[in-house]
């Protein structure tokens, strides 16, 4: 990144080697690395401002709901909703979809009802609705790709059917060909057959600027940890105006209002959806990773890898036999490929040998796997602290690999 702020350097993770070698770290899409400021503010949360939140009435108590309450608010900023009550916080963006999966399907799916998703779907968009299939008879549409790796928006259009579509759940961006969807449009369309649409945002918040409003979207999922946060937390925006109509999706403490043998009332919007303690040690951290990437910009932040991922294009493009899956015009920095007819699990093997972390294997999408007519493949995804010289490491690993077979 043009700057003179070294920004490796506030993951001190990075300054580690790996089988004596210094650690490349190509692995973002599954999870990202933790800056200084993430990893304080858990430690500094469990030293100085650790109690349960909403039920204190002590100070340290009052404290701990407040930094609870601002991360909330630094969520909401973020994603720019109407009101913090909108940020439901969840464990991750799969708690996030098989929250709206339930309760959704509860309050608005009978037999014979439809989700639309799409093939390139990670699980956590796919099993949650089977789920609701087998529990109320309810069907799955699916939306095709073409070669590109793109979704079809003729084709999407077809598979509405009056009356029984209920929601279209997309991913915003492909955790394996990098496809940033055409959400705009997808949205715009389900909405004029008045169905809702949630996105699934796990790829897209730690490399894009999201904003429901202006996308219109009535459900946004993502996950703390693919975005510089901790594990553990994640976030279900949704509209209060569907939220509210939503039952819950868990039973306990919080987010009652009065419980009784013979009747209990539900807590307002967020509780609603947040039974039990919440992990707001996490929250706190994923607010300072959010506050992380706000200083830096995400526009800078997808500038950088978008040119590291058009590097990363050629330099890998020019080795013989590397083919790469997805070349979408509207791509994130997620590069999935096979070199030869070697096996995705060789060639990550041998590039760990060489101190260089990538994914191999399905990526929890075997139904797009299964499209592609492949097993898996090896995925190499860039972050922000990612650099050219670590890429063209990569591309010399590969070209070595390849000799060997
Ligand atoms: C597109 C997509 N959706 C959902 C998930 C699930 O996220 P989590 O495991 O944080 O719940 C992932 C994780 O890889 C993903 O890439």
């Amino acid at each position: 990144m043009k700057t003179t702020h070294n920004y490796r350097a506030d993951f001190p993770i990075l300054q580690r080697e790996v089988y004596g070698k210094p650690l490349i770290y190509l692995d973002n899409a599954a999870t990202t690395q933790k800056p200084r400021q993430v990893v304080e503010a858990i430690v500094d949360g469990y030293y100085s401002t650790n109690a349960n939140v909403h039920r204190g009435v002590h100070f340290l108590s009052q404290q701990a709901t407040e930094l609870h309450e601002e991360s909330r608010s630094a969520v909401r900023k973020f994603i720019n909703a109407r009101n913090s009550h909108e940020v439901i916080f969840t464990r991750g963006t799969t708690e996030s979809i098989n929250l709206l999966a339930h309760s959704f399907g509860e309050a608005f799916m009978r037999e014979g009802d439809e989700v639309i998703l799409s093939v390139m779907e990670h699980h956590s968009n796919i099993v949650p609705w089977q789920l609701l299939a087998a529990r109320k008879k309810t069907g799955i549409k699916v939306i095709p790709v073409n070669s590109k790796g793109e979704l079809q928006p003729d084709e999407y259009e077809k598979l509405f059917t009056l009356g029984r579509t209920k929601l279209v759940s997309v991913a915003h961006v492909s955790n394996v060909l990098g496809t940033i969807n055409p959400v705009s449009e997808i949205i715009r369309i389900a909405h004029e057959h008045q169905v809702p649409v949630l996105l699934d945002g796990a790829q897209a918040t730690p490399h894009l600027s999201v904003d429901v409003q202006e996308l219109d979207v009535d459900f946004y999922a993502f996950s703390g940890h693919k975005m510089y946060g901790p594990t553990g937390v994640g976030v279900l925006y949704g509209k209060e105006e569907w939220l509210d109509r939503l039952p819950p999706y868990q039973g306990g403490g919080e987010m009652i209002e009065h419980v009784g043998f013979d009747r209990t009332t539900f807590n307002t919007l967020p509780f609603k959806f947040e039974a039990g303690t919440p992990d707001y040690i996490g929250t706190s951290a994923l607010a300072k990773a959010i506050a992380y990437i706000t200083t830096i910009g995400i526009d800078n932040i997808a500038v950088h890898e978008r040119e590291l991922t058009a590097y990363a294009t050629r330099r890998l493009s020019a080795i013989d036999g590397l083919r790469i899956y997805g070349q979408s015009e509207q791509k994130s920095s997620v590069l999935s490929f096979l070199l030869g007819r070697i096996h995705p699990f060789d060639t990550g093997t041998l590039l760990d040998h060489l101190g260089i972390a990538v994914r191999t294997g399905h990526h929890c999408a075997q139904p797009l796997m299964q499209h592609l007519g492949i097993e898996g493949t090896v995925r190499a995804s860039f972050a922000l602290y990612n650099t050219t010289e670590e890429i063209d490491a990569l591309a010399e690993a590969l070209e070595r690999i390849q000799k060997m077979f």
